[in-house]
């Protein structure tokens, strides 16, 4: 598995580059405007003031620094190396005490040295990177407080089985194909032209009850678990609108999941 996940690193250092200069991100927007993004993850963990808050996976970490600005006292782990010196110089610009280390999900237990905090989260786009769910909630579970909470909200499982194809959505694969995963892709879902030099991929499909075993099995007492029929980008174009909340909703009226988000406290 540690060969897919290298080959992963260098396809997110490359999405890095890119993302830095998109729309999508808009990193000028977020740098001239200081009031914290408030969307369903905000909305649903609650006031983080003065609560310490580690950010798995957090990409060049605008989401760890939106939660800097809510007040919480932020770590954010990824391995892409350019997504966290990105994040390091982004949090010096904006004179926030953000702290960024570079580290896959795997060795991160040996990098945070036993270190606990009030809150673990992670969002969108995280777990398809992962092979393994039982050493991630073995992270989370090591990495929180007692009476700490976990978090996360992420697309929903049933969402990999779909492929948009001549106006509409398509079976594409199977919800319970576990198997590795092969993409080749040359561009990244930021809607930008330019050409990874890194195109190839691996992921892995994990299902809801999955995902929710994984964290019941590491020791955490599940709070809740939501569905939702919209999702955070346009995942399926052609096939969705969006709403004044910035939300998408395929059209029509069947509407499968397309998100989902757990809270879990540590026992
Ligand atoms: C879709 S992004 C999550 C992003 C976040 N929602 C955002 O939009 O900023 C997925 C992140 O997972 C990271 N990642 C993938 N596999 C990883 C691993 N094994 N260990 C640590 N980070 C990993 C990638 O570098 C990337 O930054």
């Amino acid at each position: 598995m540690r060969q897919y996940r290298d080959l992963n690193r260098l396809n997110w250092n490359d999405r890095t580059e890119i993302h830095a200069k998109s729309k999508f991100y808009d990193v000028d927007a977020f740098l001239a405007d200081d009031a914290p993004r408030i969307g369903l993850d905000q909305e649903e963990l609650g006031d983080v003031a003065g609560r310490t808050l580690l950010h798995l996976q957090c990409h060049f970490g605008l989401d760890t620094l939106n939660w800097a600005r809510l007040g919480a006292r932020v770590t954010g782990i990824d391995f892409s190396e350019k997504a966290i010196a990105l994040a390091r110089s982004l949090n010096d610009r904006l004179g926030l005490d953000a702290r960024f280390l570079c580290s896959d999900i795997y060795d991160a237990k040996e990098v945070l040295g036993g270190e606990q905090f009030d809150i673990v989260y992670t969002s969108y786009g995280v777990l398809c990177w992962l092979p393994d769910l039982d050493g991630w909630a073995d992270l989370i579970s090591t990495s929180l407080k007692p009476g700490g909470i976990f978090y996360m909200a992420e697309f929903h499982p049933v969402t990999f089985m779909f492929e948009p194809v001549d106006g509409e959505l398509k079976i594409a694969d199977s919800y319970f194909n576990t198997e590795t995963r092969q993409y080749v892709s040359d561009v990244t879902y930021t809607g930008d032209d330019d050409p990874l030099a890194h195109p190839v991929t691996y992921q892995w499909q994990h299902t809801l009850s999955e995902i929710v075993g994984a964290l019941i099995g590491a020791g955490l007492s599940l709070e809740f678990l939501h569905e939702f029929p919209f999702t955070v980008f346009n995942m399926y174009p052609g096939l969705m609108t969006q709403d004044e909340q910035g939300r998408w909703r395929l059209k029509g009226n069947h509407h499968p999941p397309l998100l989902f988000s757990v809270k879990a406290r540590k026992v």
